[in-house]
């Protein structure tokens, strides 16, 4: 079949590369795709993963049979939708149901209504109240904006005046900052469990465990995700039944008794405390760089799961996964997550990968003209660069050859997190 896949991340990348192997695989297109991803399919650049006429007409040209969406604003802005209008089936969430990403209130609301645990919380339209109620709260207190804001509508506010502060902030949100939602602080160990569904059964993936901050023990800002690992040990096998029971289960039903089918990937944001798992936040898509850790150790062909969620007869598909520990150190420009310089020439790309390590592409381009750095003229062109993925019979083996490999690749002003996975050494003592 012809598929087309949505996205240019290392999340798509490695999605590419295990769609790739599937046997029911004819031709694979990519919009915008990656200079990663074009190993394995025919990247369009020319066309936006945000115009949706602009993809349906593009898969109605070359006879796309699938669609796989990737990233959250094309499944927000309803590209699903679009595309089952012209008979083209996804693997990816309608519009209604991306709402549990797309409104913060939402999804809060639905898990109110339907008692799935998580924070309490409440929803304000106007700046006054919102600074009334803080008056009276315990802190810290966790501020968020509404809607869609890259990742960046989160602040942990320690006291009254950076509650404050970052109300006043939420007007940057634009939109996104007109409602805002204040919630309780939840202690805890953060884990994503990403699940693949078919609206009518829900099936999680190995857990993972994202690293949000720039920089070692978690201090910094919030980034995108500087690496991950899976399995992750806090997940153990009584905290996934709890997120099965009282989290996957209740919140298919609860979209159903909503009248909304979910298909696809739904990731929940877990905070776990003293094994009682809690939800931070749904989003509607793969996780990243969580994908490029628990994809690798999926046994199964991905497209036919992706089909099957698609169909709603995912309940016939046997899923089966890799025993061995997964890290992905992700490789950043220096300043990210604030600006950064671009253009710089990337070595060791394939003595990494000849040290065993998937190279999975985030903001890589190939050079117009100029240096050869021996690795097809690959320059930086984003804040994140790479992803370096290795897979290892264990978490020990794993730390030290992902970092061998991350060793031998270099551009200017490289920055990575030097303590990925090392949050989980503890379980292993
Ligand atoms: P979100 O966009 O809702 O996932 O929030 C971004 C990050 O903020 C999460 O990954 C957590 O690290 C943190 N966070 C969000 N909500 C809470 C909460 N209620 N308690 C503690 N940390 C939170
Ligand atoms: N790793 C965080 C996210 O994908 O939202």
């Amino acid at each position: 079949m012809n598929v087309l896949l949505i996205g240019g991340g290392g999340r798509e990348h490695a999605l590419a590369w295990k769609i790739s192997q599937s046997p029911l695989l004819k031709k694979f297109y990519a919009i915008p795709g990656n200079p990663g991803i074009e190993n394995f399919a025919e990247c369009v650049k020319n066309i936006s993963a945000e115009n949706n006429s602009d993809i349906v007409k593009f898969a109605q040209e070359k006879n796309i049979d699938f669609v796989v969406v990737g990233p959250e604003i094309p499944l927000v802005n309803g590209l699903v939708d679009e595309l089952e209008k012209v008979g083209i089936k996804s693997f990816g969430c309608n519009k209604k149901a991306a709402q549990i990403e797309g409104s913060k209130i939402f999804a809060k609301n639905l898990m109110k209504k339907y008692k799935i645990p998580t924070a309490n919380f409440e929803v304000f339209d106007n700046l006054s109240d919102a600074k009334n109620y803080i008056s009276s709260q315990n802190f810290p207190i966790v501020i968020k904006a509404d809607g869609l804001a890259a990742g960046k509508g989160v602040i942990i506010a320690k006291n009254f005046d950076e509650a404050l502060n970052a109300l006043d902030e939420m007007k940057n949100f634009g939109d996104a900052g007109k409602k805002i939602v204040l919630e309780e602080f939840m202690d805890g160990e953060e884990a994503s469990v990403l699940a693949f569904t078919d609206g009518k059964i829900i099936l999680p993936m190995i857990p993972a465990q994202d690293h949000k901050r720039i920089f070692d023990g978690d201090e910094g800002l919030n980034t995108g995700g500087m690496g991950a690992y899976a399995p992750a040990p806090v997940v153990n096998p009584d905290v996934m039944k709890k997120v099965q029971e009282k989290i996957l289960n209740p919140i298919i039903a609860a979209l159903n008794e909503e009248k909304i089918i979910y298909r696809g990937c739904l990731y929940a944001g877990l905070m776990i405390q003293n094994g009682e798992p809690k939800v931070v936040e749904f989003n509607c898509r793969f996780g990243d760089p969580e994908t490029q850790v628990v994809i690798p150790l999926l046994k199964s062909d991905l497209l036919e799961i992706m089909l099957a969620c698609a169909g709603g007869n995912l309940s016939e598909k046997k899923i089966s996964w890799s025993k061995d520990f997964a890290i992905c150190v992700i490789l950043a420009s220096g300043g990210y997550p604030k600006s950064y310089k671009k253009n710089f020439p990337i070595d060791g790309i394939k003595k990494a990968e000849s040290l065993g390590a998937k190279i999975f592409h985030a903001g890589t381009k190939v050079a117009d003209s100029g240096q050869d750095t021996g690795d097809r003229k690959m320059l930086t062109s984003g804040g994140r660069v790479l992803g370096v993925t290795v897979t290892e019979k264990n978490i020990q083996s794993a730390i030290e050859k992902v970092y061998k490999c991350v060793d031998v690749i270099n551009f200017e002003n490289m920055h990575c997190r030097k303590d990925i996975a090392a949050k989980a050494l503890k379980y292993f003592d």
